[in-house]
């Protein structure tokens, strides 16, 4: 198994989850931030008020990635430690953390991928409305303005937005990620049409003000759906299923975020199913949601298989393997997603991510042992490699995540990282999976 040699192969983090520093050096507060000071929301009643003081441990953290021979390092900006209260001023001390560690990757040989918004969203703007809110898109063009301006001479990589599926659906559909509230449909369709509009004018803005030519993007969630069999129609029916619009999984599913990127318009069964809940579009909007991207960044852990009354159905059967997560071992994902999206949207695919929590620990030994996660790796990335075989471009891989960290609802018990994190005492301790995905990269594929 060979990649090509320009394979991006790299790791991924999310300022809010491994930062810390909540309040440091001028930095305003997101709604993660405020929302998870009040006990409940997540597991434990934890909060990222501190995380793996990435803020403060930037520089080992960058040697620790280079001793794992990592190439590529996709994290996110958090936007208000750059504008603290989301629009008008700058903190300057906010935007030289990321010029610093965009230096320091650089210095160690390590291509950084900016993504600019992770789920942190600024209080202040939530207070104004938010996504709600028809300014929305462009608050987010003049924070992606500030950041283009001061990172864009070193930093070519840009991803404008994290799984909006997620946010937008755990965070104001079922209440599960802050700002934890539940709207209906009506108001779920305005903020996804407030998302797609800042998408586009941030990646206007990208094109506009980069002081070297961008490869711009996103990272969405929602892999395809994997056919029961390989018959042609088994096929062709997994290929339906993963872009068919339902009212059961909205706002999770794929095609009514996609559609409009590439399409320039919302599925047509969404008119349909969606009737008077349609968001409101004013001319010239599908314009600005289709600007050109490089390529389609997906994060995919799981293939999904039926849909039911629920959404989507899980592809798991009694006993199967789960991850610490519980989500099924499903490497096939990595074959069919790629070529389905491939072909459906003709970009190159970025795994903006992949990846497993399970659990790990500091051992008698002192090291950490996890070789569940060095099959997962080995199981996804050779379907990962067929799918390439079969004709899907792949740009490259980014495993979740760099270290453990702070996983939203679930708190610090999922840990997804090549590196463990002692959390009392912000000791990193590679694990044996870091050590087999540096002989992946360092081999080109061929240690899997
Ligand atoms: C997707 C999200 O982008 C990331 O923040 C999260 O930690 C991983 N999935 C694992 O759930």
């Amino acid at each position: 198994m060979k990649f090509q040699d320009n394979f991006l192969w790299g790791t991924a983090s999310a300022a809010y989850q491994v930062e810390g520093a909540y309040q440091d050096d001028g930095k305003g507060l997101n709604v993660w931030d405020a929302y998870t000071q009040e006990d409940g929301h997540v597991a434990h009643s934890e909060n990222g008020n501190i995380a793996c003081d990435h803020y403060h441990h930037f520089k080992d953290d960058v040697k620790m990635m280079k001793k794992m021979g990592i190439r590529n390092y996709r994290f996110s900006i958090s936007w208000t430690r750059v504008l603290p209260d989301g629009t008008g001023k700058v903190n300057q001390k906010g935007l030289q953390f990321y010029s610093d560690l965009v230096d320091e990757l650089l210095a160690n040989g390590i291509e950084p991928l900016v993504t600019l918004f992770h789920w942190d969203y600024p209080l202040a703007l939530h207070q104004k409305g938010g996504w709600l809110n028809r300014d929305s898109s462009d608050w987010f063009a003049e924070y992606a303005k500030v950041v283009v301006d001061a990172l864009s001479d070193r930093v070519k990589y840009w991803m404008t937005i994290n799984e909006p599926q997620v946010f937008i659906g755990c965070g104001y559909a079922i209440g599960k990620f802050a700002p934890f509230e539940v709207h209906q449909a009506h108001d779920l369709t305005r903020m996804t049409h407030n998302v797609l509009l800042a998408h586009g004018k941030a990646v206007q803005v990208i094109r506009k003000y980069a002081k070297q030519k961008p490869t711009v993007g996103f990272a969405f969630a929602t892999p395809c759906c994997t056919p029961e069999s390989n018959t042609p129609e088994a096929i062709a029916e997994a290929k339906r299923k993963s872009f068919a619009f339902t009212k059961n999984r909205f706002p999770f599913e794929l095609a009514w975020w996609a559609d409009p990127i590439f399409f320039g318009k919302y599925p047509e069964e969404a008119y349909r199913i969606l009737g008077n809940d349609m968001p409101e579009i004013l001319e010239g909007d599908m314009e600005i949601i289709s600007q050109p991207v490089d390529f389609y960044g997906v994060n995919i852990y799981e293939s999904k298989a039926t849909e039911t009354e629920f959404g989507y159905a899980e592809n798991a059967y009694i006993g199967c393997a789960r991850t610490q997560m519980g989500w099924p071992v499903t490497p096939e994902v990595l074959y069919w997603s790629p070529l389905f999206l491939y072909e459906r949207y003709q970009k190159p695919i970025l795994l903006s991510e992949n990846g497993m929590a399970s659990h790990d620990w500091v051992q008698l030994d002192g090291k950490v042992h996890d070789p569940q996660r060095i099959d997962f790796m080995k199981r996804y990335l050779r379907e990962l490699y067929r799918s390439m075989q079969d004709g899907a471009k792949v740009m490259g891989y980014m495993y979740w995540s760099v270290m453990d960290n702070f996983e939203w609802a679930d708190g610090y018990d999922k840990r997804f990282g090549l590196v463990h994190v002692d959390y009392q005492t912000q000791k990193r301790t590679i694990k044996d999976s870091g050590y087999f995905y540096r002989d992946v990269i360092n081999t080109n594929g061929e240690a899997i």
